[in-house]
This record gives structure tokens, C-alpha cells and sequence, in this order.
């Protein structure tokens, strides 16, 4: 798929049909994450892979909007690393264009993803990080649900003149 058609033809994915992704699949939205830019090219990212049923389970007793994780069957925990980057802020756009850079590749791929939002929300950050024993210099970002597409969507044209400015505002 080209990148532009890949940009204006994805949506969020939540309904699943629970046919495992292929572990070439996995790579490939993992290298997508990994190929994202970073702030001062630090590349503080982690990645966890998350496939086990009870943990899928616990973590939408966590999250309260990550319900269609069961079904997908899969999902990558984006994290970053304080210790490699001390700025919460970079933290989090390093980590968010890794997530948008895996939710195009999963697109492209011809399956479907859905990002569920985990930084800020501190009970989120707090229990997903005891559930999967994350380092205390670990930040868990965001979270990349993937899977096989039990839904499709149309695309959604967002272009919006009003919101363009030239020069000054
Ligand atoms: C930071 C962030 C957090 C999000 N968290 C969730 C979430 O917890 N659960 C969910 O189903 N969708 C979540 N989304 C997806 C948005 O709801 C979705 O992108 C938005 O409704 C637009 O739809 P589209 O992705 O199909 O274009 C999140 C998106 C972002 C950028």
C-alpha cells in the first residue's frame, strides 16, 4: 500500500476475528516502531509484546477502554526509557510517533489496530506497570492493539480550512 493511502485510509479497529497475527507481521510493525524519529535521536523506546490470555485479561480490568484486546488476541506496549531520556514530554512524542508509525504498518498490512492510550492516566501507568513488572525507569506510553479485522471502516476526510493558517494566524 502506499504510505499517502495507508495515512488516509486507516481507522481505529476494534472488532476482531481472533486469528493470531503471523510473527512476520509482528516484526515488521515492530521495526515500524523502531524506525520512528526521536528527539536528539536518543531512541528511548521499549516494546512489549503482549499475546498471553491472562494478561490481556488483566489489562482490560486495567484499562477501561482496551475491552477489544481479548478479541484481537495481541497487543505492543510502547514504553520509553527515562534513563536514555529524562523529558516526559519527549518521552511521550518519541513513543506516540512509534505508535503511529506501527498502527500505518499494521494498516498496510491488511490488518486492523487501535492505539489505547495509557500515559497520562496514572492508574493505567500504575497498574499496567505492576502487572508486567516494569522497571521503575520505564514509562508505559501507549498502548498498539493488533489483530485481524472483524470491521471495516470508510475513511474519514478531517481537512479543515478553518484550522489552516499561512504565515501568521
Ligand atoms: C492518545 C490517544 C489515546 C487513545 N486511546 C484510546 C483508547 O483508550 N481506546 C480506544 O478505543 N481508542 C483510543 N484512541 C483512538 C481514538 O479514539 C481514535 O483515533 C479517534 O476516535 C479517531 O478515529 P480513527 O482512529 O478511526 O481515525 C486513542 C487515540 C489517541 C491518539
Amino acid at each position: 500500500m502506499d504510505v499517502l493511502e495507508a495515512i488516509f485510509t486507516r481507522r481505529s479497529i476494534r472488532k476482531y476475528t481472533g486469528a493470531p497475527v503471523s510473527e512476520a507481521d509482528l516484526k515488521t510493525i515492530l521495526k515500524a516502531g523502531f524506525c520512528a524519529p526521536s528527539a536528539m535521536n536518543l531512541q528511548p523506546r521499549h516494546f512489549v509484546v503482549l499475546k498471553d490470555s491472562d494478561i490481556l485479561n488483566k489489562i482490560t480490568e486495567i484499562h477501561p477502554y482496551a475491552e477489544m484486546l481479548t478479541q484481537a488476541g495481541c497487543g505492543i506496549l510502547v514504553c520509553g526509557d527515562r534513563t536514555k531520556q529524562s523529558e516526559i514530554g519527549y518521552i511521550v512524542e518519541d513513543c506516540s510517533a512509534s505508535i503511529q508509525n506501527m498502527l500505518l504498518a499494521a494498516h498496510g498490512l491488511g490488518l486492523g489496530a487501535v492505539w489505547c492510550g495509557v500515559y497520562p492516566r496514572e492508574q493505567r501507568v500504575n497498574g499496567i506497570s505492576q502487572l508486567l513488572k516494569l522497571p521503575e525507569n520505564i514509562v508505559p506510553v501507549g498502548l498498539v492493539v493488533v489483530g485481524h479485522k472483524d470491521e471495516s471502516k470508510e475513511p474519514n476526510d478531517r481537512y479543515d480550512e478553518t484550522k489552516v493558517h499561512f504565515d501568521k494566524w
